[in-house]
């Protein structure tokens, strides 16, 4: 499975696909790794790892439509099969999503449907609940909405910070990352509607 990862920032997630990949865990590889972001530390970890790196920086193109349509291009050009986000900031559109249809995967560091958007750790520990965790989920249109394919729940403590919730959270999002992508891997995930049931190993 050749997997397009896409990044705005340090790419822990990615590190822990791409390990993955290496050790044979994983019957995927990594084939290109995006940046919005110039500087991002992911970058480099793509670069250490010999594999294709390139940063498309938004404000470089007219729209956002010719934005995403120059990722794209760079996707189809690997010959992508699997869109990852991993801490990717932006909200994906049209051109993506028609170009990639239920084929882009993004890791929430929160129980979705709760806590949504950009701070889902802060969010959970000022809410005041008492087990929080990471969601993968297909990638649609919306805020952190697509369906849900793995979650993985911890406990938040009452001395918990948001640094300290964040890295117990971590821990967690770089084992479900690759288990989300090893069962798509296989053919396993079937969406309907909503639902996205794991189909039982051939
Ligand atoms: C992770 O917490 C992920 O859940 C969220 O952004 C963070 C990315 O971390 N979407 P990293 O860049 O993979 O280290």
């Amino acid at each position: 499975l050749r997997i397009g990862v896409l990044a705005s920032g340090r790419g822990s997630n990615l590190q822990a696909i791409m390990d993955q990949c290496a050790a044979g865990q994983l019957p995927a590889e990594v084939v290109v790794v995006i940046s919005d972001k110039p500087g991002a530390y992911a970058l480099e970890r793509a670069k250490g790892a010999g594999i294709a790196a390139y940063s498309v920086v938004y404000k470089d193109f007219a729209s956002k439509a010719e934005y995403e349509q120059a990722i794209v291009r760079l996707l189809e050009q690997y010959q992508v099969q699997l869109v990852c986000l991993a801490g990717y900031m932006r909200l994906v559109g049209e051109p993506l999503l028609q170009a990639f249809p239920n084929r882009i995967m993004n890791i929430h560091p929160a129980l979705l449907p709760s806590f949504p958007g950009l701070h889902g750790q802060r969010d959970a520990l000022n809410y005041g609940v008492k087990i929080s965790g990471c969601t993968v989920h297909f990638v649609d249109e919306g805020m952190d909405t697509g369906p849900i394919i793995l979650q993985a729940a911890v406990p938040v403590l009452d001395d918990d910070t948001e640094e300290t919730l964040a890295a117990r959270i971590l821990e967690q999002e770089h084992k479900l990352y690759p288990a989300a992508i090893k069962l798509f891997a296989e053919g396993r995930l079937e969406i309907q509607g909503r639902r996205v049931l794991v189909k039982d190993k051939e």
